[in-house]
Formats: C-alpha cells, structure tokens, sequence
C-alpha cells in the first residue's frame, strides 16, 4: 500500500505556493504509484484546532469553528483547480478524528508516558510552540511574537524515548529523507529531549482529554494524530495495518522536529510502529524570504495559473525546485521553463509530429519499428523516470523523462521527415516519433495529466495515460499504428516575455 500525505495546513491562513508545492509532490507521487497499479491512499487536509486558529477567528469577529469552515473550503478549492487527486480530506474538527486523538491519547496514558505537571514558560502562537529565551529575538526578527504562559499541563514523557528513537533510526535507514534532513533530526535526539506538554486549560478549541476534560489536547498532538484517523485507526476497519504500514508524510523542514521526533515516540508509546517514512523539502522562498502573511510576500496559486496553466503551474514546482534544498521562485523562472520545455520542447514535439502525419500520411499514425534508434533511449527514460520518483525526486524524474522529448526533436531535425516524399521511410520516422510521444504522455502524466491525457487522444489511443499500467505499458512498440492523428491547438502556447 502507497499511503502518501501532505501535513495538514492551518486555517488562519490561505492557500499558497508553499502549500501547493508539498500537495502537488504528493499528488505526483501518488498518480505515479496508481501507475504501477499499487494500492495507494493520497491524504491532506485542514488543521483547525489549536490557538493559532482561536486567534484568527477573534480576529475576523467569527467563532473558531466558521473559521475553519471558511477555510477549509479554500484548500478544497485550491486543490481542485490545480488537479490534485486526493483520496480524502481530513479536517480534525471531525468525529472520526475526535475518536482517534481520544483513543491514542488513552493509549500513551495507560502505558504510563502522560503525566500532571506544572508549566511556565514562553510560547509562540504562530508556531504552536514552547520557546526558549534564546529563539525569541529570531523570532520576533521574523515577526513571530512569543507570549508567556503559564499552566497546570499534562506532559508526554518524550525524555523516556531518546534511545528507542535513536535505535528506530539506525535500524531504519531511510526513515527520513533526504540524508541531510535525517541528520539534523538525529542532531535533535542526540542533544537530549525535554518532555512537552500536550494538553491546554487557558483555550476550549480542541479536543477533550478522556480522562480529564477540563483540558483540550494540544494542537500538534491533535494534528499528527490526522495520519492514523485517515488510515481507520479508532474504528473497526480491517484495512488500517496495511494502509499504516505504507504510510509516508511528506512535510517542509519547518515541522521536521514534530514530524521526526514527537511522532514517532508517540506511535512507539501508543504501541504502533513509526510511519514507513518521512520526506522533508526545503522552503520555496520568495524575494530570499520564506513566505509569510505578515511580510506579504505570499503568492496564490491562482495568479500563477492565470499565466501558465494548470499543467505550467503542476510542472514548473515540480520541475525546478531539487527536493531538500531551499529554493527561490522567480516568476522569470517559470516563464523561461514553460518556454523551454513545454512550448518548445513537449508542445512542438507534439505539434511537428501531428502536422508531418497530416502531410505525409494522410492523417493517420504509422507503428513504430522495433529496431528504432530512440527505443534504447525510450527504455533509458523509464528506467531513470521511475527510479528518480521512487526516492522522492521529482525534479530528476522530470529531467529524465525530457531527456527523452529532447532525443526525439533532435531525431526528427537530424532524418527532417517533412522534406521525405510519402512512403516507408518518413512512416519510420513518424511512427518513432509517434511511439515516443505516446511514452512520454505516460511517463510525464504524474506532472502535467492534462496536457499529456491531450497528447494521448490527439494521436489516437483510447482510454487515458491513468488507465495504463507499468512497467509493461512503458516497452518499446506500444502505439498500435493505423490511428486517427489529430494536430489541435498548441499544448502550451508560448508566454510572451
Ligand atoms: O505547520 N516552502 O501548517 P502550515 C515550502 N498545521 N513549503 C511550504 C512553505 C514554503 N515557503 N510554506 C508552507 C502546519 N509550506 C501544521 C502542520 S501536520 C500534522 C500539521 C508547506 O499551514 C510545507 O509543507 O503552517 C510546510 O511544512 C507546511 O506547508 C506548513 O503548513
Ligand atoms: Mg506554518
């Protein structure tokens, strides 16, 4: 089973491309697995408890719970118009979710590892975290205000999981990933852990203790907990092992500690097993900063899409950015990369050789030979597509399969089949070309489904790229020959600069 999710975004704030970035690698990740015919659940969500989001409610004079309301809707929309594919949409103001937090919350108390304690100390409310006096001046700098609190708490025992932590990591090598995001995690056990808090009496937005209502369940506890209330844990479902087993989050460096750390100590302490892995990217940075609300340099999706379209947007985050390392969008940058290698290379690939087929056979696509020169390359391209996606690159999966579009453009220029007279040799070629753009269509599918589900009817095949399964739909010679190909407008028309 391929469990893959996103973290579960907080709803005092709209959707932006950092939040697209994370769902849209998932969405990738998840149209690649259904590829390869695995089982596959794809979970995101809303995180709505919790202070951050109590504030944001007073703020816009609304109760807490119209705020989520309010928001949630705008991820789901969001979501939709970029063509992400998820399975479900977890908000933790559900029932169900309220089962699970209860139930694993029960679960870690009667192993011992929740105590009564007292609590004094500095919080900052954007990160829904304790500080120390020395992060404060950071992140004031970065306009996060840090406020005193001072509490009766229940505490998880986190101290008791340091060794158990560090014998999950070494005997689970890729547990996180990349290697340097496994190491800063590492750097945090090894530095000693302190226990924290999991329970609030100063706000009522969240879930209940069992066994002492007067407290709410502190927010990350609450929302880490999505994972399991998406796989049927705190119900009957017989599918929950399997699907826990595969499970996979992809999260940004900025909730690494949660995500690495607290989590799964939790899962260790509640008796299930940390999940099969987590893959942690860097920030997308814009003007050199991370986006936030009160520097005003968030983007929206929306204003991207206008000018590059859906599959531009899809393609240029999963494109330019490698996973792990910051990165800085430029909008030059996604219009110098749709130019590049979707109108010039993918769009006149896909132009040239519909407008040849309509010269030089009449309109209708000849089969590929099976002794073609681009056949080693085609079988290449899908060897190095489908190993970048396994380790979570989607970057150098992309870099792969346009090796291929490029192999392909530089054939057609080097045999120049609109200048052969009609006959056997110029259906070669087209044939080539045509089984090349049908590979293409599959293996580029994840990233761009629309403009690839295009290329697939244009040049004839029934069904869809989702339909076909791998590795046998990826060998050499599956375009049929004797097709209907139609040219259409331009996939990607040209953004003028
Ligand atoms: O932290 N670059 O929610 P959140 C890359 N509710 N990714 C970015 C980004 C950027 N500039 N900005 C946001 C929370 N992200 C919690 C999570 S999970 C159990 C609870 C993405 O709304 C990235 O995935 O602050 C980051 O980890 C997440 O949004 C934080 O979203
Ligand atoms: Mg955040």
């Amino acid at each position: 089973m391929f469990y893959v999710t996103t973290p579960i975004y907080y709803v005092n704030d709209e959707p932006h491309i950092g939040h697209a970035y994370t769902t849209l690698i998932a969405d990738a990740l998840a149209r690649w697995h259904r590829l390869l015919g695995e089982g596959t659940l794809f979970l995101t969500g809303t995180d709505e408890h919790g202070l951050k989001v109590q504030r944001a409610a007073e703020k816009n004079g609304i109760t807490p719970q119209e705020q989520a309301d309010r928001f949630a809707v705008r991820f789901v929309d969001a979501w939709q118009s970029l063509g992400i594919s998820n399975d479900d949409f977890i908000r933790t103001t559900e029932p169900r979710h309220h089962r699970a937090v209860q139930k694993l919350l029960q679960a870690c108390y009667d192993r011992g590892d929740i105590e009564l304690g007292h609590y004094e100390g500095l919080y900052s409310v954007a990160d829904e975290a304790y500080v120390t006096a020395e992060e404060v001046p950071d992140l004031e700098r970065q306009g996060r205000p840090v406020i005193c609190m001072q509490e009766e708490n229940y505490f998880f025992k986190l101290s008791r999981y340091e060794q158990p932590l560090l014998d999950w990591y070494e005997s689970h090598p890729g547990f996180v990933t990349p290697e340097i995001r496994r190491n800063e995690a590492l750097g945090f056990i090894r530095q000693g852990l302190k226990d924290f808090s999991i329970s609030r009496t100063s706000i009522d937005w969240g879930i209940p203790l069992p066994w002492d209502p007067r407290h709410v369940t502190y927010v990350w506890f609450d929302a880490l907990t999505n994972y399991l209330t998406a796989a049927g844990y705190g119900t009957e479902d017989p599918a929950f092992p399997v699907r826990w087993a595969g499970a996979r989050h992809l999260i940004g460096k900025d909730i690494l500690r949660f995500h690495c750390v607290y989590w799964p100590a939790m899962l260790l302490s509640a008796g299930l097993e940390p999940p099969r892995a987590i893959h942690v990217h860097g920030y997308l940075l814009v003007g050199g900063e991370k986006m936030s609300k009160t520097r005003l340099n968030q983007i929206a999706p929306a204003a991207l899409v206008e000018v590059a379209g859906v599959d531009g947007f899809r393609y240029h985050f999963l494109a330019d950015q490698r996973f792990g390392p910051d990165g800085e969008f430029s909008f030059e940058g996604m219009v110098a990369r749709y130019n590049a290698d979707l109108a010039n290379n993918f769009g006149n690939l896909a132009a040239r050789v519909a407008a040849v087929v309509a010269s030089k056979c009449g309109g209708v696509g000849p089969a590929p030979s099976a002794d073609s020169p681009l056949a080693e390359a085609a079988g290449r391209a899908f060897e190095e597509t489908a190993a970048a996606w396994e380790r979570v690159a989607p970057s150098e999966a992309l870099e792969a399969t346009w090796r291929l579009i490029r192999e392909a453009n530089a054939y057609l220029e080097a045999n120049e089949p609109w200048k052969m007279e009609p006959g056997r040799e110029v259906a070669a070629v087209l044939g080539d070309a045509l089984e090349v753009l049908r590979l293409v269509a599959l293996l580029a599918s994840p990233a761009v489904p629309g403009a690839c589900g295009e290329v697939w009817r244009r040049i004839g095949l029934p069904g869809s790229p989702e339909e076909s399964r791998l590795p046998d739909a990826a060998a050499w010679g599956g375009y049929p020959g004797g097709l209907p190909v139609r040219k259409g407008p331009s996939l990607f028309p040209r953004i003028a600069v």
